[in-house]
């Protein structure tokens, strides 16, 4: 395993009016699993490729363990890559299509069977390994397309949101087991997602890409708790935090957790109308109208039907504070 680092890279496709990746900076780590996060069309899958070989950089490095590969074939790069759009061979059985790779590389039999099975195992593809392609479910390809990658143990691993197809409860299921296989083979990983409870969940930190810009690199503690400006901030958190004008030069922003919230009149509380209810199981989300504006606060279980009013409390020490005209985090 080995870390991977990228160095200003710039890319601009023949014909696009403007740059897809601008200046992108920031090292993975020996062991580390970092994801890459941000809104579709803001340049996930193009830097995959450019760290891949599969696309090339305007400007800008690619280092593995180490070494500079910019100008290093893709195939020589030793880098495992679950594109977004996975290709299984289908004349090949599933436990062919996963031994694939090791086989190409020599790796003797008994070595390939043992991966191969312990994989399948972790993916939950046992009873599938005698079947061809064809016959499995989206969710089933996705899942032999990891494991086809996982088995061959490359310097690092790309995963293009590799869990896009799977149901809910797989999806959570096999979040979770990538997380203890990665951090078993100590594999470092670049893990590309648009989902935010995925990054947060699977991450030991985040690259949160917006426009082909990094908008924050940190810990999954870090870009929620200190967002560095207004993206991140409402990119983050389900629900979104709520922002507003807190005076001319200042935005102030607060997550649905941090609104204290009462159905009685309190001290230092100030009146708000409910204008919208979701359930969600453990909380319901209240879309709030206030003097801050709209506010979106969780109320902890269920909320009592009908009730049109509550009131409402932002503990200063849980606003967030942004500059009004750039978006970027207040010092504090
Ligand atoms: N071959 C290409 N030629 C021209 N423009 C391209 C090409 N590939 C991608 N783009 C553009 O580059 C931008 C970034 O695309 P990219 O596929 O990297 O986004 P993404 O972040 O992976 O999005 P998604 O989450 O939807 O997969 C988009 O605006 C896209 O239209
Ligand atoms: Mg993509």
């Amino acid at each position: 395993m080995a870390e991977v680092e990228v160095r200003n890279i710039r890319k601009k496709f023949a014909g696009g009016a403007r740059h897809v990746l601008e200046d992108i900076s920031f090292k993975v780590n020996d062991g580390e699993l970092v994801c890459l996060l941000g809104p579709s069309g803001c340049g996930k899958t193009t830097l995959l490729r450019v760290i891949a070989g599969l696309e090339t950089a305007d400007e800008g490095r690619v280092l593995i363990g180490g070494a500079d590969v910019t100008e290093v074939t893709p195939k020589d790069r030793d880098i495992a890559f679950v594109f977004q759009s996975y290709a299984l061979y289908p004349h090949l059985l599933v436990r062919e299509n996963i031994a694939m790779g090791l086989k190409l590389r020599g790796v003797p039999e008994a070595e390939c069977a043992a991966r191969v099975a312990e994989a399948a195992r972790m993916l939950d593809l046992g009873e599938l390994l005698e079947r061809r392609p064809a016959a499995l479910s989206g969710g089933q390809r996705q899942r032999v397309a990891l494991a086809r990658s996982l088995v061959r143990r490359p310097k690092a691993t790309l995963l293009d949101e590799p869990l896009s197809n799977l149901d809910a409860v797989l999806r959570e299921r096999t979040r979770g087991e990538l997380r203890l296989l990665f951090k078993k083979a100590k594999g470092t990983a670049l893990y590309v997602t648009h989902d935010q409870v995925e990054a947060m969940t699977l991450s030991d930190r985040v690259v949160v890409l917006d426009k082909g810009r990094i908008q924050q690199v940190g810990t999954p503690d870090d870009i929620y708790h200190r967002p560095a400006n207004t993206f991140v901030a409402t990119f983050l958190g389900a629900p979104a935090m709520s922002l507003f004008k807190l005076d001319e030069k200042t935005t102030g922003g607060i997550r649905g957790e941090d609104v204290e919230l009462s159905l009685t009149a309190k001290e230092g509380y100030e009146p708000a109308k409910v204008v919208l209810v979701e359930p969600t199981g453990p909380q319901a989300v209240l879309g709030l109208e206030s003097s801050f504006g709209n506010l979106r606060a969780c109320w902890p279980g269920s909320f009592p039907r009908g009730r049109e009013q509550v009131f409402i409390r932002l503990p200063p020490e849980r606003l967030h504070r942004f500059d009004a005209s750039s978006g970027e985090r207040l010092a504090g």
